[in-house]
């Protein structure tokens, strides 16, 4: 071990942390001799069994053919085996032996890089009739860890472009599609050889669909201090602008790398005090006890149920951690932060020293700021407000709009490719902000959680504009330009037709329409429509194709490389003409001889002739418009439109419609609010009733009316003002990807067994790992996550072990022998777990709008199936509720023995599958 805090006062144990903390920071002592013997290594021989079919985004749901036949682990390697797969000659699908493309060692690291691929798939043929569909495709690998020397080690597992392996027989789903390594899980191995079995998984958007189709991993292992430790190098913080820091609030991502608990006592910047004396310690160790601790993470909690006071990592756990931050007086080129924390049940001390070098730069240049994200974590935007030479005669207008560039997959705003594109034209009358959406993939693709970072993002500026002293134009945050590239062309899509009422004008490059339509999802595995439907329309909000309607009246400038073999241009020109369909309009510029990227693709002079017309128009907003159309997928993801807000549909599995052309008729929706300074009459005609706008106020208060369908009759007010658990509104609708919509960390809460507590620390890396979310991970279910924290909560339990539902009638009930699920007609279904495993995950209700995500199991592997679902990559299709079979193992979609939603009473609905 590196470090043994052994000690018997508090005053001994401080002095020995001290010390020790300058060692650690640098090195990792592994158990073992290493000048002769690396103490780690992967084999450079792996065992792969396929190609096998898979659908696009179709992992999540399980869909191994060789679950089958008791699943990849059960085979041992076998050159003459043959297995039925529908994609190689013959359908035969064999074992061979394939070296690795590199492995290699260091005295604290190993790795090993694979490269499968298959000639004895004729993948043009199948990409003739199947499209890109046909290039993905699902294989194992079979390999070994090796600890050489005599001692256990602690190491951590990154596993690029990996969803999910086995490691000595212990599951992990989740892994590191996209290459971020953010939240590897912690392994505690013992000396000697270590099977882990690799699922491969082909996907076209992350791999690329014109070249050879290989399957393209890394595995790397790491020796770790065993105790608390740096996940991601430096502190995330916003740069200095003209000698002022942009914004005050900064993070760090902490791992424990441990086997015990941990908990931050404190975070001291060692410019203000240094060196900490020991008196200080112990008094700032009181503070804590207070829960004063200056963290912004810790600032919304009340109590936790072990009584630490401050933030605890769970072992292995890995969690964002806010502080404020703030510059010392005297000119320095760095910050350095000072982490103290402690043990949980042995409660001893040490330190973690934390120090990142500044970023110095002008504020009229693009630089970074941070801002929490709903979720309560740090996240940040590249922002250039207008230039000072910049002539704006904003005319009767004092304040400027927000131009959005949204960026492409795999790009990080800070880099420069993003943050200085519009380098170009820096005399915008404008405020230019390139946000994130948390994640080089934009969160969700800038959907739930990455749309929520856009609009933190925005809303920041007003805050900066204090902090930093601003006395150029304001801004005006509720008029928007959005332009993005890519993934951002996309994002753009997305917000054109969610907030339409914030748009001043749009302009989507090089984007695609919607998932589906990137890369098809032909070649799932059979599946009955109805559960299909099911799947598609939990992706109704984010397929664009479907929903130009709402983009009527914004104007709109799209541009797409005509030779562009990344994104094919058939998705902006089919954008272009459902706009013309459904009565709306673009300017359609395709670059002749370009592809997906180019160095002036955000700058093109169509594009920059754009942006000056635009940021200089002085449209009123919202608009008001004669005639319109709003389609809806999700309301819980959706804006007004020409003054209108859709609240709540009848049936979420299926669209929504509004038309107004003088009166109202709508399809599929029960509740609309109007703002009145907008919707300027006394009285509507909807679908043939009259009703008042004067009767009743909006749930926004003064100046909004809402009205709902009660009987089949339009009324003034509210479906759900009786009470708050009974009626699904606001955050709480959508697919279960709602349960996104967080308020503060993820509260996941489990049984306390090591079952229940893998599943919790799966859950917590993957929404770390894909969303850098922050979770607080509780070992207990007897809270009903009142009093924990505010964010939505994640339980996980088996069996008859799930505390009951707030909601008094809840329609799915897991007990000791199955789950009963209440159809849409009443009819009472029993799913039987007698001989076999059952998984289930739905939404239910919390107070104030809050959800839950349950995650359950009849057993450890029903509970397994259950979790894979868990929101993660998008274009999975998870649903408010699913009853998994084991049979989903190898079916996916078909082996859900019910799916569907939820309406706005809880009750399930008729579009749902319950067989
Ligand atoms: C490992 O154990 C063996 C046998 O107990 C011993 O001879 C050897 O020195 C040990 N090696 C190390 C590096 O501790
Ligand atoms: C072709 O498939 C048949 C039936 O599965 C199998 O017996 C045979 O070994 C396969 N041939 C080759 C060359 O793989
Ligand atoms: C393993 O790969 C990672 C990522 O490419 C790299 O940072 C690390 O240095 C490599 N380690 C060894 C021992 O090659
Ligand atoms: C493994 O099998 C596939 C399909 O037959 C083939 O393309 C590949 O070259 C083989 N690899 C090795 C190392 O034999
Ligand atoms: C921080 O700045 C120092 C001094 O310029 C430099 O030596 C060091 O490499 C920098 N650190 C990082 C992480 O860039
Ligand atoms: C839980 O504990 C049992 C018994 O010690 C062990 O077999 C199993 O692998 C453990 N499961 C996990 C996920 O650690
Ligand atoms: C939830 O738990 C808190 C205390 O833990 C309690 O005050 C509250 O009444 C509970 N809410 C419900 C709806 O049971």
């Amino acid at each position: 071990m590196a470090i043994g805090l052994l000690c018997a006062s508090l005053v001994l144990c401080l002095l020995v942390c001290f010390c020790d903390a300058a060692q650690r920071e640098r090195v990792i002592v592994p158990a073992v001799d290493r000048r002769d013997n690396p103490p780690l290594s992967l084999s450079s021989s792996w065992q792969v069994l396929g190609p096998f079919q898979i659908g696009t985004r179709e992992s999540t749901w399980g869909a191994d053919p060789l679950e089958y036949i008791g699943g990849f682990r059960k085979l041992q390697y076998d050159p003459d085996a043959r297995f039925r797969s529908s994609l190689p000659t013959n359908g035969t699908a064999k074992w061979n032996i394939t070296e690795a493309t590199q492995v290699s060692t260091s005295p604290t690291s190993a790795n090993a890089s694979l490269s499968i691929s298959y000639s004895n798939v004729d993948w043009d043929f199948l990409k003739v009739v199947y499209g890109w569909a046909a290039v993905q495709y699902q294989a194992w690998a079979r390999g070994e860890l090796t600890v050489h020397g005599n001692g256990t080690q602690h190491v951590i597992l990154y596993t690029d472009a990996i969803l999910e392996y086995w490691v000595d027989g212990i599951h992990y789903f989740g892994g590191d599609f996209y290459t971020y390594r953010k939240a590897p899980p912690v392994l505690y191995v013992s000396p000697g050889r270590h099977n882990i079995d690799v699922r491969l998984v082909r996907d076209v958007r992350a791999f690329g669909g014109i070249l050879v189709p290989t399957i393209d991993v890394l595995l790397h292992v790491q020796l770790t201090s065993g105790i608390l430790e740096l996940a991601k190098p430096g502190i995330l913080m916003s740069d200095v602008v003209d000698g002022r820091l942009a914004s005050s609030v900064g993070s760090v991502v902490l791992r424990n790398g441990g086997e015990v608990d941990i908990e931050i006592v404190d975070i001291q910047s060692s410019h203000v005090r240094p060196p900490i004396s020991l008196q200080e310690l112990e008094s700032q160790m009181v503070l804590a006890q207070d829960s004063r601790v200056l963290t912004a993470g810790q600032a919304k909690r009340t109590s936790t149920p072990n009584n630490a006071s401050g933030i605890v990592l769970v072992a292995g756990q890995t969690r964002p951690v806010a502080f404020d931050i703030s510059l010392p007086t005297y000119n320095v080129s760095s910050v350095k932060y000072v982490i103290t924390y402690r043990t949980v049940e042995s409660n001893q001390l040490g330190t973690l020293k934390i120090s990142q070098n500044l970023t110095r730069t002008s504020v009229y240049t693009s630089h970074k700021i941070t801002y929490l994200h709903p979720g309560g974590m740090v996240s940040y935007a590249m922002l250039r407000p207008p230039a000072k030479n910049a002539s704006c005669t904003p005319g009767q207008r004092a304040s400027l709009p927000v131009l959005l560039q949204l960026h492409g997959a795999g790009l990080e705003a800070d880099n420069g490719m993003v943050a200085h594109a519009l380098d170009p034209v820096p005399d915008l009358c404008a405020w230019v902000i390139f946000p994130t959406g948390v994640t080089p993939w934009s969160g969700d693709d800038w959907h739930n959680w990455g749309f929520a970072d856009v609009e933190a993002a925005v809303n920041s500026i007003p805050s900066w504009i204090k902090y930093v002293g601003w006395t150029g134009p304001d801004v005006d945050i509720n008029r928007w330009i959005v332009s993005g590239h890519s993934n951002g062309g996309q994002g753009t899509w997305y917000a054109l037709t969610h907030r339409p009422d914030k748009i001043l004008a749009a302009a989507p490059a090089s984007g695609y329409a919607s998932i589906q339509k990137y890369v098809p999802y032909e070649l799932w595995q059979s599946a009955d429509p109805r559960r299909t439907a099911v799947i598609s329309a939990s992706l109704n909000s984010y397929r664009h194709e479907m929903l130009m309607s709402n983009a009527g009246g914004i104007p709109i400038q799209q541009q797409h490389g005509q030779l562009d073999d990344n994104v094919p241009a058939y998705n902006s020109r089919l954008l272009a003409q459902q706009l013309f369909l459904s009565g709306a309009n673009s300017s359609y510029n395709e670059v002749p001889g370009q592809n997906h990227w180019w160095e002036t693709v955000m700058t093109t002079p169509q594009l920059v002739s754009f942006y000056y017309t635009q940021t200089k128009g002085d449209e009123i907003l919202p608009r008001s418009l004669d005639e319109f159309e709003i389609v809806i997928g999700d309301p819980g993801d959706m804006g007004s439109k020409g003054g209108i807000k859709v609240l709540l549909l009848e049936d979420p599995g299926q669209y929504g419609r509004v038309h107004v052309d003088g009166h109202i008729t709508t399809s599929n929706v029960l509740s609309l609010e109007f703002e009145l300074t907008v919707f300027k009459s006394q009285a509507v005609t909807i679908d043939n009733d009259i009703v008042g706008l004067g009767e009743a106020s909006g749930k926004r208060g003064a100046g909004t009316v809402t009205i709902s369908r009660q009987n089949g009759v339009w009324r003034p007010g509210l479906l759900d003002e009786s009470n708050s658990i009974l009626y699904r509104r606001g955050r709480q609708l959508g697919s279960n990807t709602a349960i996104l919509r967080t308020q503060g960390a993820f509260i996941i809460r489990h049984q306390g067994l090591n079952t229940t507590s893998h599943i919790a620390l799966q859950v917590s890396r993957n929404l770390h790992q894909y969303f850098q979310a922050d979770t607080e991970v509780i070992p207990s279910i007897s809270q009903n996550g009142t009093g924990i924290g505010t964010g939505n909560v994640i339980t996980i339990a088996l069996s008859n072990h799930l505390p009951s539902s707030l909601h008094p009638d809840f329609p799915i009930q897991p007990n000791s022998s199955g789950v009963v699920v209440r159809d849409s007609r009443g009819r009472q279904r029993q799913y039987s777990s007698d001989d076999t495993s059952l998984g289930a995950t739905f939404l239910q209700p919390l107070e104030e709008e809050r959800l839950e995500l349950v995650l359950w199991g009849s057993d450890a592997e029903g509970l397994a199936q259950a979790a894979r679902l868990v929101p993660m990559l998008t274009g999975v299709g998870q649903p408010d509720f699913v009853v998994l079979g084991e049979s989903a193992k190898w079916k996916g979609v078909d082996g859900a023995l019910a799916m569907g939603f939820f309406d706005h009473k809880w009750e399930i609905t008729p579009s749902s599958v319950v067989s």
